[in-house]
């Protein structure tokens, strides 16, 4: 029987990507586990919140708990958005408003002023109630201009150098492999394979 673990997101992408990586292991939405409950990100690090989410179904279910919680940090703007990065200019803005405010607020920066990347934690809260964590990131650069239709939110801004194109120009395929999510979770299944490799599922 394989091992079960929930995972805290009711998005169908997070679930697919994770199950692929994990497919030694039986992953269920907190939906389908029966849990609907709003979880408020009051954390102020991606690792804070990530552990929020895991432990606040964990409270509930108990097993093993995986959360993740990830955003874009802006160098020449102090990091920001970062963990407001949904709420950036409020959760109903479009990113399209979004990304453009981020390109005019870089208008005066160069070359590697403009640094930034995505940035994931992954926090898996165990059967006995501890934590562990992993962590991965995508670096570039914000571009001039939003370009690019694939992906999402601030894809069409993050120019990665190494491929001349932007986090939205790449194939999907492609961007989940050097993804700070997709390393977050490969680290994790790293780790997670560690802990449960000799023991009966
Ligand atoms: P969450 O971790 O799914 O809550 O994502 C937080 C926010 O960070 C998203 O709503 C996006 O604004 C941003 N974000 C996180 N990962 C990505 C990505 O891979 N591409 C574009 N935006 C991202």
């Amino acid at each position: 029987m394989r091992r079960k673990i929930i995972f805290a997101t009711g998005n169908q992408n997070k679930l697919k990507e994770i199950r692929a990586i994990l497919p030694t292991f039986d992953i269920i939405s907190a939906k389908d586990a029966g849990i609907s409950i709003d979880i408020e990100e009051t954390g102020t690090s991606f690792r804070d919140n990530a552990y929020i989410k895991a432990k606040a179904i964990w409270d509930i279910t108990g097993g093993i708990v995986l959360s993740d919680d990830s955003g874009l940090e802006v160098d020449y703007i102090g990091g920001e958005p970062g963990v407001y990065s949904s709420r950036y200019m409020g959760e109903n803005t479009s990113y399209t408003i979004k990304n453009q405010n981020i390109i005019s607020r870089l208008k005066d920066a160069k070359g590697n002023e403009r640094s930034a990347r995505f940035r994931a934690c992954i926090c898996a809260v165990l059967e006995d109630g501890s934590a562990i964590f992993t962590e991965g990131s995508m670096e570039g650069l914000i571009s001039q201009t939003i370009s690019g239709e694939n992906g999402f939110g601030y894809d069409p801004i993050l120019y990665l150098p190494e491929y001349d194109k932007t986090s939205a120009e790449i194939d999907p395929d492609e961007k989940n492999r050097i993804s700070h999510r997709g390393k977050a979770l490969t680290a994790m299944k790293k780790k997670l394979e560690e802990i449960y490799e000799n023991t009966d599922c």
